[in-house]
């Protein structure tokens, strides 16, 4: 029999082994505790890690992507490397071989580049990639200021590519988008027909993430109407958090969802069996209302994952360069042998073959694109706001490439 004790030691054992101490660098939920899921996406080929990232419970899983290359492992779009997920990776370290590589492939995704130092410290014989244009804000600062060993250090395209024997990397953008560049480097995995993205494309499906298996509070908190409700738990209840997660992640501030007045608030808090950090005391400042099921559901599919281009990306670095990304697709299109997306968010692996990438770009281009409607007219707010004060520059985006 297990007592309680051997149980909580066990508890603090686990939780030390997912410890994350640089989280106040970037302060977003679960903040020094991170678990990690591993998993096998393809076989003997491609695995992953899976870690949740968000804000108030607004959480979805960002991945860390490991791929078999000639001679040993490349980790592409860095995670905090806990002691839970270092112990993992060396699983794989000795069926496989050495990380020999570490990629950041995106130049503005801030929750991928955050854990690159660590990460390079984990592995200090590895060499780094970084995608080119790496910007900080408020000042631009050298690689080492940022953690980044300079000495082991190249640079994506103009100092050469990682892995070619078995990689293809192909550049969406780079564009100006006025505090830096947006600029992915994409990877396609030739052994495996395989593309490796960043923040570009996602799949989403019905079926809430594995990773809320170990703990579906986020999920549960986000599937009630109202704040004096308990957080119970059901498959239904876990789809919809789910789908309201979804929508939350997608366009910030939907449409569908306004913000009660404080009395309101107030008055469905503290209530008995809601006083706890965990149901955050029943405070609960959302009023979902008719017709956000139906939104979510232009973005989940059913069946299988929905491959979409992400609405924030879709209304705030694409709205005037869908050339740029229909340039992309083109590029995608033309390769052989695709068969799977695996990005940094959302589903993995996604089927991707060529068929499905010229539906994706047909998709796009009959769109609506970038609206200012609907779901999509906070992003557009914040889209017209910055380009009237002249931090985004106006229509087209500048194309830096020669
Ligand atoms: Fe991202």
């Amino acid at each position: 029999m297990v007592n309680s004790s051997s149980l909580s030691d066990k508890n603090k054992d686990l939780s030390e082994h997912q410890e994350w101490p640089w989280w106040p660098l970037l302060p977003l939920y679960p903040y020094g505790r991170r678990r990690s899921l591993f998993r096998e996406l393809l076989p003997k080929q491609i695995w992953c890690f899976e870690q949740l990232q968000g804000l108030y419970y607004v959480a979805v899983p960002v991945r860390m992507t490991i791929v078999k290359v000639t001679g040993g492992l490349m980790l592409v779009n860095p995670l905090p490397p806990t002691n839970e997920l270092l112990s993992s990776l060396n699983e794989l370290v000795r069926q496989y071989g050495p990380v020999l590589t570490i990629v950041l492939p995106t130049a503005s995704g801030l929750e991928h580049k955050i854990s690159m130092p660590a990460l390079a410290r984990a592995f200090p014989k590895a060499g780094l990639w970084i995608c080119p244009g790496q910007w900080s804000f408020p000042f631009q600062l050298p690689l080492n200021w940022l953690g980044i060993p300079q000495h082991r250090t190249k640079i994506l395209l103009e100092e050469g590519l990682p892995h070619e024997d078995c990689c293809l990397w192909l550049s969406l953008g780079p564009l100006d988008i006025g505090l830096g560049r947006f600029q992915e480097i994409a990877c396609f995995h030739k052994p495996s027909g395989s593309i490796l993205v960043t923040d570009a494309l996602v799949g989403i499906q019905s079926d809430p993430p594995e990773l809320f298996e170990v703990d579906p509070t986020p999920l549960l908190f986000h599937s009630r109407d109202r704040g004096d409700q308990l957080l119970d738990d059901s498959l239904r209840a876990r789809r919809k958090g789910w789908a309201r997660l979804v929508l939350f992640a997608s366009f910030l501030r939907p449409a569908y969802l306004s913000i009660p007045p404080i009395l309101k608030i107030l008055r469905y808090a503290f209530k008995p069996g809601l006083r706890n950090a965990k149901a955050h005391f029943g405070l609960y400042p959302f009023d979902w209302e008719e017709g956000w099921e139906s939104s979510a559901k232009e973005l989940i599919g059913d069946k299988k994952p929905l491959l979409q281009v992400a609405p924030v990306l879709e209304r705030l670095i694409f709205p005037r360069a869908k050339d740029s990304l229909i340039k992309w697709l083109d590029e995608l299109i033309a390769i052989r042998g695709t068969r799977w997306l695996i990005s940094a968010h959302f589903s993995a692996p996604v089927e991707f073959r060529p068929n499905q990438i010229r539906d994706l770009k047909r998709k796009i281009i009959r769109k609506n694109w970038a609206s200012a409607e609907g779901n999509f007219r906070f992003l557009d707010n914040i889209d017209k706001t910055l380009v009237s004060r002249g931090v985004v520059p106006k229509d087209p985006l500048e194309i830096f490439r020669d």
